[in-house]
Parts: C-alpha cells; sequence; structure tokens
C-alpha cells in the first residue's frame, strides 16, 4: 500500500488557509497518484486520488464507487446519519436517476437559457449598486456573493430581501470548518447534537423551516418554479418530507457558494494577468471560453468521496471494500499529462476538459450551465465598465479543505 508522502496533510484545513498546496499535489501525482492518506479519528484513513485518468475511472464507475454506501464528504456516517441526511448526492442510480430528473429540465441548457435576460438585468443591478464611486470595496460581499444567491431567489420565487438570510445560512452550513462563518466547527467542537443534520449543521433547522414555510405556500398556491417542482415531487411520493428538506438545502448551498467563489476567482485571477483582462475587454466575444479557464483555474470544490463497494485495484493500489476514496478535482485539473503549462492561467486555453463540474458520472453537476451562464453575464457586464482595478488589500481564504473560496477581497475599481 502505497502511503502519502512525508509532510502531506490533506485532512487538516488549516493547511488551506494560505493558500491550496498545490506543491503537495505535484508530488502526490507524480510519486504516489493513489496514495492512503491516514486521518485523525475517528476517521479511518482515505485513498487520496491526484491524476485525473484516475478521477475520471472513480467517478464513472459508480457501481464500483459508490456514493450511496458511504457519505460523499470525508465525514464518516454511521447508517442512521447517513440514511437521514441523504440527498441525490448521496444516492446511486437507479434511485438517483429518478431524484435527478425532478429538477433536470430546469437546469438543462435550454432550460437555464431563458434566464439570460433576467441574469443580465440582476448582474446590471449589482453592478449598479457595488461601482457607485472609486472607493475600496469587498470585491466578494458586493459582487461575487450578491448575483448567485439573488439569482437562485428568482429561480425559486422566493423574495430578493430573503437573500441575505439565504446567504449566511448556506455560508455556517458548508464554510463549517471556518470559525468566522460557523459557530460549529467541525473539528474543533461538539457537533455530536446536529449529527443528523446535513453538514453536521444547527442552521440546518432554520433552512428546513424555511422551506417548509415555502412549501406550504405553493400548496395553498402552486407557481411554476424549482420549489414547485420538488413540493409535487412530494405529492406524487417520490419524495419524503427529509428528502424535499435535503434537496432544497442542496439547491440552494450548491447554486450559491460555488459560483460565488468562481467570479471572485477569476477576477483575482484577471487582476493577476492584466495583459488577459485587457484582451477580454477588447474582445469580450472571448469571455464564454475565458470562464472554462476561469472554471479551471477557480475549481471551487475541491474533492468529493466514493465508498468502495468491492476490493478494486486502481493504479495498482488494493483498494478495499468499505474504503474511503477521495478524488481531488484540484489536482487533476492541474495535471501535468492533460494540461499543457497546467500552472498557467491562459483565457484562450483550448480544449480545456476541467473537471470543475465533475468528470462526467452520474453526479455531473446540474447547475453547471447555470454556473456558466452567470459567471459569463457577470465578466461581460462588469469587464467594459472597469478601466482600472487593483487589490486594496489581502484576500482572505476560508479555512477548509472542501471549498476553495476567498472570503474577502478588497479592491479598488476605477470605472469608464
Ligand atoms: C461554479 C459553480 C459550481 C461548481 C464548481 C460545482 C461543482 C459541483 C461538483 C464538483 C459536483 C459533483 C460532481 C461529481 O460528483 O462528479 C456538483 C454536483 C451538484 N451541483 Fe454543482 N457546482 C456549481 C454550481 C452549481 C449550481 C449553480 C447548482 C444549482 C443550484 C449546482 C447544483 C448541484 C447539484 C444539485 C449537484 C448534485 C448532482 C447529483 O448528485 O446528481 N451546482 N457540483
Amino acid at each position: 500500500m502505497t502511503a502519502a508522502l512525508d509532510g502531506i496533510d490533506l485532512a487538516d484545513p488549516d493547511n488551506f488557509v494560505d493558500g491550496v498546496p498545490f506543491e503537495w499535489f505535484r508530488r502526490l501525482r507524480q510519486e504516489a497518484p493513489v496514495a492512503w492518506h491516514p486521518e485523525p479519528g475517528p476517521n479511518a484513513g482515505f485513498w487520496a486520488v491526484t491524476r485525473y485518468d484516475d478521477l475520471v475511472a472513480v467517478h464513472i464507475d459508480w457501481a464500483t464507487y459508490s456514493s450511496e454506501v458511504g457519505a460523499v464528504s470525508l465525514e464518516e456516517l454511521d447508517p442512521e446519519q447517513l440514511e437521514i441526511r441523504r440527498s441525490m448526492l448521496e444516492t446511486d442510480p437507479p434511485r438517483h436517476t429518478k431524484l435527478r430528473s425532478i429538477c433536470a429540465k430546469r437546469f438543462s441548457a435550454r432550460g437555464v437559457s431563458q434566464y439570460r435576460d433576467w441574469i443580465r438585468d440582476v448582474a446590471r443591478e449589482v453592478l449598479d449598486a457595488a461601482l457607485v464611486d472609486d472607493d475600496p470595496f469587498d470585491f466578494v460581499g458586493s459582487i461575487s456573493r450578491e448575483l448567485p444567491i439573488r439569482f437562485l431567489c428568482s429561480m425559486f420565487t422566493v423574495p430578493q430581501e430573503d437573500a441575505p438570510q439565504l446567504i449566511s445560512w448556506g455560508d455556517k452550513m458548508i464554510a463549517n470548518q471556518d470559525h468566522e462563518l460557523s459557530a460549529a466547527v467541525i473539528d474543533k467542537v461538539d457537533t455530536e447534537e446536529y449529527r443528523l443534520f446535513p453538514f453536521r449543521s444547527p442552521v440546518a433547522r432554520d433552512v428546513f423551516a424555511y422551506a417548509d414555510a415555502q412549501a406550504d405556500q405553493r400548496r395553498e398556491e402552486p407557481s411554476d418554479d424549482v420549489i414547485q417542482a420538488l413540493v409535487t415531487a412530494q405529492g406524487e411520493g417520490l419524495l419524503n418530507e427529509r428528502e424535499f428538506h435535503n434537496y432544497f438545502s442542496l439547491l440552494m448551498i450548491a447554486g450559491n457558494e460555488t459560483t460565488r467563489h468562481t467570479i471572485s476567482a477569476g477576477m483575482l485571477a484577471l487582476m493577476a494577468n492584466p495583459d488577459q483582462l485587457r484582451l477580454l475587454q477588447e474582445e469580450p466575444e472571448r469571455i464564454p471560453l475565458a470562464v472554462e479557464e476561469i472554471l479551471r483555474w477557480a475549481t471551487p470544490v475541491l474533492h468529493f468521496r466514493r465508498t468502495a463497494t468491492r476490493d478494486v485495484e486502481l493504479r495498482g493500489e488494493t483498494i478495499h471494500a468499505g474504503d474511503k476514496v477521495v478524488t481531488w478535482y484540484i489536482s487533476a485539473n492541474r495535471d501535468e499529462e492533460v494540461f499543457d503549462d497546467p500552472d498557467g492561467f491562459d483565457v484562450t486555453r483550448k480544449p480545456n476538459d476541467h473537471v470543475t463540474f465533475g468528470p462526467g458520472g452520474p453526479h455531473f453537476c446540474l447547475g453547471a450551465h447555470l454556473a456558466r451562464l452567470e459567471a459569463a453575464i457577470l465578466f461581460e457586464e462588469l469587464l467594459p465598465r472597469m478601466r482600472s482595478i487593483e487589490l486594496a488589500g489581502p484576500t482572505e481564504r476560508i479555512r477548509s479543505n472542501f471549498v476553495n473560496g476567498i472570503k474577502r477581497m478588497p479592491v479598488r475599481i476605477v470605472t469608464r
């Protein structure tokens, strides 16, 4: 069994605070691409899969590398927790296919393209509010964080005034390793009381109550939105109450955080590469392609996990039934066997087969079309307005080995 290399510790979120440890991932890809990685108890450890081809192999073979028999995060769940917290993410086909079909059409390329003008309007509103003068401001708080949640509010037809509350709940749930964002930091305080909630988060109760209130409204007066699709599925017996709660939370969180971090990371990369920023300002038709490089560069989800259902060989290593297998998208997206100059940011990169949304197994990101569209429209609206942009202070990252996110990015933007 190949052990992870000396000095490498991917299990400790502190090691991701100052930046992604890209050098560790490079060493793992080259010297131990499928490596057994220890973890602090009660967790048992995991296989770290760091090469692109191996990540694809794991995600495509869902029968061997299951999402259903264990969790999809590093946290180890007992059968009760697993059952109660299960969402579509923790389900294999054929059940998964049924759950996904509840919303799949709404998130298809055609489904989201009907929102194109709407997204542009929201983007303009957000930028009008943020770019009032040339004073420094927090790009994350005023721009990246605003667009995705405001748009989700539209898609879910919930009041725009609820956006700050939804942002705060999402932050607390997903950034459950960061002291500033969550009181219940999973590896530091006793979260036993919350063991049956998604992300072991106390705010899940509030999110569920919010979802129930929205569902009640739709039962009285049906509407044509995502929540209605979930309520209808519940009425048809396709979702029970718990599954309805978990589905709602998944969509709210997955659609909010990740797109935010993509926009922030993209702006940071463009600031660091002014020639590429200029290119996009001069030739905005290049922006949709540039978004693919921004997505590769940002990789907002660092890893997901599967659990082996049988003994299996992967790159010469024997993985045993029940082992945790953790696929690091962040590493696959910099695999030198797939990407030329993988550590270079190049908005003209083509082809760009990044795995930021997953490599295309059953769990390929449901919101990929939406996230691409939101990021492209945001940059299409923002870049022409900027005469210059510069950092006005240090950026701060979320403490997490799961999300790759910037929590603050002070900038000064001079508009045209
Ligand atoms: C840049 C933004 C986003 C990134 C980086 C991202 C990333 C991911 C990743 C890595 C997965 C798992 C893929 C796999 O297992 O192979 C996933 C699944 C998922 N994403 Fe996204 N996501 C983003 C935006 C969104 C948006 C806007 C939504 C919509 C509300 C969304 C909803 C989901 C859902 C529901 C799943 C689970 C799909 C399933 O289990 O079948 N995501 N996402």
